[in-house]
């Protein structure tokens, strides 16, 4: 971990990037706020390291943030830069940086975001010149290493538990079986936790491993244990990850194959419909608690950046944590934390490939629940 600076800062841009996620503009905003009311200048940096690029850079001024608390999306923008990526497109930022004399820099985002910042201010890369750097997590998907929790996790989940209440009603009219996929392109975690939330019957999610037959099998065994309820309203909810091994429209196809040929013509059949909730999950105003989580994460961030802090990341309640040396206390928040950008980067590549203990604990835990799912 880099030791403590004591640089004082004048001017700190503030950058939202990778896939936004609804609390992203209540960061903007405790950013903004927090800064200016320590006496530092916030500049935005509009559409995330692109834009850095580009040098859309402006003035963050109150009126800016005003009101923006309760708006999904981001007001500074979002976007992929490929560019970032190189060494070539990282040191003309870093150019363009001191040209606009920016010294620290707010990242807003997921595990590309936060590498962004970490190569930014790479010391072998940058030198010992190089700007300081706080980043906040923020990814729906909630697969950033060593928080347990990023912002819009919670209005994500929300949105999800909404959706399958309605789709729920209708799928009890007629006792149908539907798949819902929501979005979670790595991650099972979303699909997991609103599948307990929604009382959904089974879910899918890509840490279980399992093969296409296992999973086709799986989503014929829970619609079976559904239509064998003795009541009258039997319908079957099933919550599919995205990232899950097979498209919605094959599992739907496969299992229809399966259920026609176990049954033939004279038994019932189930009728099945898919529902792709997709981008909707991450649109929507923020939840009291996003809000919140945004707002108490950036001023751990602020707090921090101010203090000398670098190439950090303000967390959540951490949990698992592999090297504790890498993990200090927030001095500013009790439920938070301040989390090395590597140690971050390390975690977040653990939880994406299914080697971290926590996706083990998680497909475990889904696991031993699954039998109960079908109540
Ligand atoms: O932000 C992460 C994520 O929401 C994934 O769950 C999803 O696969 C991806 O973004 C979609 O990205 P895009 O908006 O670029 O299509």
């Amino acid at each position: 971990m880099e030791a403590k600076r004591s640089r004082t800062l004048r001017r700190v841009g503030i950058l939202t990037s990778g896939g936004d996620a609804p609390g992203m503009n209540a960061a903007v905003r405790a950013a903004a706020a927090l800064l200016s009311g320590r006496g530092v200048e916030p500049v935005g940096v509009y559409f995330g390291y692109r834009g850095l690029l580009r040098e859309e850079i402006e003035p963050l001024t109150p009126a800016h943030v005003a009101h923006i608390i309760r708006d999904g999306g981001t007001i500074l923008g979002s976007a992929r830069c490929p560019e970032f990526m190189e060494p070539a497109g990282r040191q003309r930022a870093r150019e363009i940086l001191a040209r606009h004399q920016i010294d620290g820099l707010i990242v807003i985002g997921g595990n590309g975001s936060l590498a962004g910042a970490a190569a930014l201010t790479d010391p072998e890369e940058a030198g010992e010149e190089a700007i300081s750097v706080m980043g906040v997590p923020a990814s729906i998907d909630n697969d950033i290493g060593l928080t347990g929790l990023a912002i819009g996790v919670d209005t994500a989940m929300n949105t999800i538990v909404e959706a399958c209440d309605k789709i729920s009603d209708t799928a009890s009219a007629f006792n149908r079986a539907f798949i819902v996929e929501v979005m979670g392109r790595d991650s099972g975690y979303l699909a997991m936790t609103a599948a307990v939330a929604a009382g959904a019957d089974a879910v899918l999610f890509p840490e279980s491993g399992r093969d296409e037959d296992e999973i086709v099998t799986s989503v014929v065994e829970t619609i079976e244990a559904v239509l064998a309820r003795q009541r009258r309203s039997r319908r079957a909810l099933i919550i599919k990850a995205e990232g899950t091994r097979l498209s919605v429209d094959r599992l739907k196809a496969l299992v229809d194959a399966r259920m026609a040929a176990t049954h033939g013509e004279d038994r019932p059949r189930v009728e099945t419909r898919v529902t792709v909730l997709g981008h909707v999950v991450r649109g929507g105003r923020p939840s009291a608690f996003d809000r919140l989580l945004a707002s108490r994460l950036t001023r751990v961030a602020v707090d921090a950046l101010l203090a000398g802090r670098t190439r950090e990341m303000a967390a959540w309640m951490v949990p698992m944590v592999p090297d504790a040396a890498k993990v200090v206390r927030s001095d500013s928040d009790p439920y938070c934390w301040l989390v090395e950008l590597g140690a971050v980067l390390a975690e977040t590549r653990r939880l994406l490939d299914g080697t971290s203990p926590l996706v083990q604990w998680r497909s475990r835990a889904l696991d031993d629940v699954a039998p109960v799912l079908v109540l």
